[in-house]
């Protein structure tokens, strides 16, 4: 069933899978754009800065430097310890840094399509590679162990890992079926998901400097804060921008339609 409705100036239609969810909005969007866009460079820049940090530690400490780590911090040595984890860990994050943002760029997926298809590929191989990494030193190997406080590490990667894959195989499936906009709001999903480690790197630093809470306690929440911020952020933007039909015109487009009457 579906009925024809006129918001500011907007004829949309409502029914099932045709909706443009927030047909009303369209100020709030431009406001959210510009807001998310800045938000998106702060959290792109935080994840490439630890990537180098990390990967600046990992060549430096080499040999008995490394392995003398491994006995004397444990929250650093973990990585020296799982080498290849780490290194298959910080280059696909690093990957997923700088693809991610490309992708949603709509100047860039219309002139050109195929550069998008294929940067599209290296995204989900490099982010699938990144969240199997993350488990190998996450879940089965936390910082404070499995048995104590790194539980809640332990349990925030799973979790993070398994709904990032998840994410990532929905939106190929989708655009495999000419699903644009679901293809949209998957990618959406994984991509915020992905930030959530830079979310949360902000959210830890703010923390330590302004409490006493132990690293050992604030590692694993901070984990689920950033993780749900993200989230959180993703499903009120796909609300805010899921267009009628397959999805396949932009926000942006439809929004104009309706200004011009
Ligand atoms: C599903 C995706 C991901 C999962 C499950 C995951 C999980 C993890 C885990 C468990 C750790 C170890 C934390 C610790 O105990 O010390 C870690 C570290 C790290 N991850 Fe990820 N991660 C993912 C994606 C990413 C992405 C996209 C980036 C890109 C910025 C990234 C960058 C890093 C860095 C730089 C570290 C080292 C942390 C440090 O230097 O303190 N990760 N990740």
């Amino acid at each position: 069933m579906s009925e024809t409705i006129s918001v500011e100036a907007a004829t949309v239609t409502t029914g099932t899978g045709s909706d443009f969810s927030a047909a009303p909005w369209p100020t709030v969007r431009r406001v959210l754009e510009v807001l998310g866009w800045s938000m998106v460079a702060i959290l792109v820049f935080t994840g490439l800065a630890v990537v180098l940090l990390r990967a600046g530690f990992m060549t430096q400490n080499l040999g008995a430097a490394g392995a003398e780590l491994i006995e004397t911090d444990p929250f650093n040595g973990r990585y020296i310890k799982h080498t290849v984890a780490t290194w298959l860990h910080l280059i696909p994050g690093f990957l997923v840094m700088v693809l991610g943002p490309m992708q949603f760029m709509r100047w860039i997926r219309n002139r050109w399509t195929k550069f998008h298809r294929m940067c599209g590929r290296v995204f989900i191989l490099a982010a699938g590679t990144g969240g199997v990494s993350g488990v190998i030193i996450g879940v089965f190997d936390p910082f404070m162990g499995v048995a104590g406080q790194g539980f809640n590490e332990s349990m925030a990667t799973a979790f993070f890992s398994v709904y990032v894959l998840f994410c990532l195989v929905m939106a190929y499936r989708r655009i495999r079926e000419r699903k644009f906009g679901q293809h949209r709001e998957w990618m959406v999903r994984s991509f915020a998901l992905l930030l959530g480690i830079a979310t949360e790197r902000l959210i830890l630093t703010a923390l330590q400097i302004n409490t006493d809470i132990d690293m050992a306690v604030l590692f694993g929440t901070t984990f689920w804060m950033g993780i749900i911020a993200n989230m959180a952020a993703a499903e009120i933007w796909i609300n805010l921008t899921r267009t009628p039909g397959n999805g396949a015109r932009h926000w942006k487009d439809v929004d104009a339609k309706a200004r011009a009457g």
